[in-house]
């Protein structure tokens, strides 16, 4: 399949060429036949047959998921299993691995089967309650890190140290708020959510990162939970167009969380808002990031110069060329 853009969009050009059936718990249908493991099969023969599995599925990356569940249920390192292929696996090992396989072939994200997910160099938990954090997101660390050492070099000139102040909006796991105070001793973060059970994620991420001196979680709508204005805001709130949804691929569409995706009729609804409320709390010489979808640049743009008309406002590309942030610098 053919991954298009920050959230997965898919075309489905690739129809699954195998039906699958289960629920995930026990054995795996696969055109109708029950799929189990053979009972002395070994880590190098489990991987290869689960991978031919997922690719029957339509999985994207049928091989490096089967090793990734395995190295889950053995609790090894992909090298690991490398080293170890001839090892059997026990009773126990098998099974749970046969119904990971199950869940994973029905699309279920490798990131809510095991529970974790890397970003900016952090380990973090995940659940169905937050979105899986992507790759392309850390360009609004990037670009945070980047204006608060901007900041920084700016007033050591001036002989002070500055206790920059952030806010990450719609935070979801922490991805972007945890990865900038991991890589920012300075900076005072505020991080707000909706989604109680996100903030939950967030909060239990921050306690096992040692970070939670530094980020405070605040319920409620966008910023309106903030007590003061703050230098820096980042926010990768839902962007996902009504016209999207039917051709998101099932992997997001049946299991992250519609909150972390919705945006609305056009997309925009959140940024909108989002950028109505910001003028009230971005302090003066203060910057804005904003996550996204690739085709919204001009659209935001124009909403972010109608919001900060003497700011200087561009459009970001990722690495793929898609618009992927839109900066706003007053
Ligand atoms: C696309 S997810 C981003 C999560 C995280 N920042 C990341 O990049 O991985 C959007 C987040 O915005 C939250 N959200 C949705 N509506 C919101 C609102 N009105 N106010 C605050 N947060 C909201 C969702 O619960 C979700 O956690």
């Amino acid at each position: 399949m053919r991954r298009d853009g920050l959230r997965g969009q898919v075309s489905h050009s690739t129809v699954d060429r195998c039906a699958v059936s289960g629920d995930g718990q026990g054995p795996l249908q696969v055109n109708g036949i029950r799929w189990q493991l053979d009972p002395e099969v070994t880590i190098g023969r489990a991987i290869v047959a689960a991978a031919q599995r997922l690719g029957g599925a339509g999985v994207d990356s049928p091989r490096l998921d089967a090793e990734v569940l395995l190295g889950h249920v053995l609790g090894m390192t992909r090298a690991q299993l490398y080293a170890h292929a001839d090892r059997r696996l026990s009773e126990e090992e098998r099974r749970r691995f046969e119904a990971l396989v199950g869940r994973r072939c029905l699309h279920e994200p490798v990131a809510y089967l095991v529970g974790r997910k890397a970003f900016y160099g952090l380990d973090l938990l995940v659940t169905p309650h937050v979105l899986i954090p992507r790759p392309e997101t850390e360009l609004l660390v990037d670009l945070a890190l980047d204006t608060l050492a901007h900041r920084s070099r700016s007033a050591s000139g001036n002989g002070a140290q500055p206790q920059a102040t952030l806010a990450d909006v719609g935070t979801g796991s922490g991805a972007v708020a945890l990865a900038v105070a991991a890589n920012n001793p300075h900076v005072q973060i505020l991080a707000t959510d909706i989604s109680a059970a996100a903030l939950e994620v967030a909060q239990e991420n921050a306690r096992r990162l040692g970070l939670e001196d530094r980020v405070r979680f605040l319920r409620g709508h966008l910023l309106e939970p903030l007590p003061q204005p703050v230098d820096l805001i980042v926010a990768n709130l839902p962007y996902v167009a009504e016209s999207e949804w039917p051709s998101l691929a099932p992997d997001i569409a049946n299991y992250e969380p519609a909150l972390a995706l919705a945006g609305g009729p056009d997309g925009l609804s959140l940024i909108r808002d989002l950028l109505a409320q910001a003028p009230r709390y971005l302090l003066p010489g203060g910057s804005l990031f904003l996550e996204i979808g690739s085709g919204q640049g001009a659209a935001v743009a124009r909403l972010a110069s109608a919001a900060f008309p003497s700011a200087y406002v561009e459009v970001l590309t990722d690495y793929a060329y898609h618009d992927r942030v839109v900066a706003v610098r007053t």
